[in-house]
């Protein structure tokens, strides 16, 4: 079978900038044989070298549950395409019902973590290793993850650089306003020497 993926691998040091901008992620995640996906609009780089991000993972989710069983999770970056399933799988939880099976999602494992991530209508996708903070995971929703492997769709990341043109919208980033309305990225501005 030929690889039809579009997607190639992120230097670490390029990472950060896949979430930079603040999209709204899918963190993914798995453990005991069963996986599960969220949505997440607040993560962030937090550290370059080795690279780190956090994100807040309410403690009432099982996602919350799955990583820190696992130590590991995934954020994945979905295009607009996805706007409909990142509301939806944001509006559920997994104790529930199989949201992957429920709405086909097509995942893969991560290639240091073995963490589903998600590259159909996605831009990008980071596994993470979760950093454990034993003295404040009771305390705060916010876990933080040493990005070990990254990847982008090359349509739209390429080169350590976003590029949104016009024929790339259904995978441009989506970065929630609140009560499932979204904004596309897009408009991009080129600052000049002043
Ligand atoms: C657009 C959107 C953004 C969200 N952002 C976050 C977030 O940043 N952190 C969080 O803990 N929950 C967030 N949520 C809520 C979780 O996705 C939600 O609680 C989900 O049902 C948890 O699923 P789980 O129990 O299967 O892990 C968001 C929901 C939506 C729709």
């Amino acid at each position: 079978m030929p690889d039809l993926s579009h997607f190639d691998p992120v230097d670490l040091p390029h990472a950060s900038r896949l979430v930079n901008h603040g999209p709204t992620v899918l963190v993914t995640s798995a453990h005991g044989g069963r996986a599960n996906v969220m949505a997440a609009a607040w993560s962030m780089p937090v550290e370059f070298t080795p690279p780190r991000i956090a994100v807040v993972i309410d403690k009432r989710t099982w996602t919350r549950e799955l990583v820190l069983a696992s130590g590991a999770f995934g954020l994945c970056v979905p295009g607009a395409a996805l706007v409909d399933l990142t509301h939806a799988v944001g509006s559920c939880s997994g104790r529930a019902v199989d949201k992957i099976a429920r709405h086909g999602i097509a995942t893969r494992p991560g290639p240091v973590l073995g963490v589903p991530v998600i590259e159909a209508g996605c831009a990008a996708w980071l596994e993470c290793r979760l950093i454990r903070e034993p003295h404040t995971e009771d305390a705060y929703d916010t876990c933080f993850g040493e990005v070990v492997a990254a990847a982008a769709d090359r349509r739209i990341f390429a080169g350590g650089h976003w590029t949104f043109r016009d024929d790339n919208a259904a995978l441009q980033t989506i970065h929630h306003l609140g009560g499932g309305h979204f904004v596309r990225a897009g408009g991009t501005l080129r600052a000049a020497p002043l």
